[in-house]
């Protein structure tokens, strides 16, 4: 793959906090280029588009994108495409989540939810444009070597659709009501959350160098855990954390009979869990030594998280 000139800023030198900023300012950046303009026809379209996937959200996908493009040198316009095309896919997710066939929430990143502000079928177009923009992005970025981008366009697009994220929300809405046992639940929460955040990881490591087979094996470990963990802290601060804190409505999964890892092990196992699976994600770096510290980073704010 042709390498254009590594640039400094994604650098291990900047603190943790530093770092994450100047991502998501770049990301922010980034998404706000490659979405239509509000004014452009149709412009309502284009607002909604733009509510849903500017101003706000932690934007952990594409910190995992530029956490793992950092092992492999990437270059940052392919990690920005690859960033905003991973986070444009989950705000469509969760412009769906939120609809009232889904989650029927009113709430979302402090704000009125994408239905709400704007009404159901806007909300529902809303998400089938930003999916198709986000294969866009990934198809017109020049990543130097064609067969390497068809694989990661179908990465994304295995992640996103029945067999990961669209199935895995499946799975949840089956499941309401039930007791589901642990591998079922894991399964569930590996595909509605898991599949997105593992193609943020490998993605972002595909946008440089080839990295060896152990290597890419041991990351794609990390990436399961991590995604599995980000899973099991959302279901905990479901029921620990305020909707102010949270942004979005706080005790709607024990309201909606949501069969989560609090309802399955209780909060204390839960939590035990979570502290679990963050070793074993951190176990999976060693083999990259300094390399992956932004990686182990993110380990440590999924599992810290407030919000
Ligand atoms: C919320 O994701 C939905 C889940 C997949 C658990 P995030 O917690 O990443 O939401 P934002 O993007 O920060 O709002
Ligand atoms: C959502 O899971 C997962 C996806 C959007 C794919 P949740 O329904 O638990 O997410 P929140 O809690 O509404 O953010
Ligand atoms: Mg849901
Ligand atoms: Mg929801
Ligand atoms: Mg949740």
């Amino acid at each position: 793959m042709s390498m254009p000139p590594p640039q400094p800023d994604n650098s291990s030198a900047l603190p943790f906090p530093d770092w994450m900023r100047s991502v998501q300012t770049r990301l922010d950046a980034a998404l706000g280029r490659y979405l239509p303009p509000a004014e452009a026809i149709p412009a309502r379209l284009h607002q909604a588009m733009r509510y849903a996937s500017l101003n706000g959200g932690k934007r952990v996908r594409p910190l995992l994108v530029f956490a793992a493009g950092a092992l492999s040198d990437a270059p940052l316009p392919r990690l920005e495409a690859v960033a905003s095309a991973i986070e444009l896919i989950h705000s469509y997710s969760l412009v769906h989540d939120d609809l009232p066939c889904m989650d029927n929430d009113v709430l979302r990143r402090g704000r009125p939810t994408c239905h709400v502000e704007y009404d159901e079928a806007t909300a529902l177009l809303v998400g089938d444009s930003l999916q198709s923009l986000a294969f866009d992005i990934v198809a017109r970025e020049d990543f130097g070597d064609s067969r390497r981008q068809l694989e990661m366009l179908r990465l994304l697009a295995r992640a996103s659709g029945s067999c990961g994220m669209a199935g895995g929300q499946a799975i949840d809405l089956e499941s309401v009501g039930k007791s589901l046992n642990q591998p079922e639940l894991e399964l569930m929460h590996a595909l509605k959350t898991g599949a997105l955040i593992r193609a943020a990881v490998l993605l972002g490591s595909l946008c440089g160098m080839a990295l060896g087979a152990a290597e890419h094996e041991a990351l794609d470990r990390f990436a399961k855990r991590a995604g599995l963990l980000f899973q099991v802290v959302d279901d905990i601060l479901d029921c620990t954390a305020s909707t102010a804190t949270l942004g979005k409505t706080a005790g709607k999964d024990a309201a909606t009979a949501k069969p989560t890892y609090v309802s399955l092990l209780g909060l204390e196992r839960a939590r035990e869990l979570a502290a679990d699976l963050r070793q074993q994600a951190l176990g999976s770096l060693t083999i990259f030594g300094q390399a992956s510290q932004r990686l182990i980073e993110l380990a440590d704010f999924i599992t810290q998280r407030k919000f």
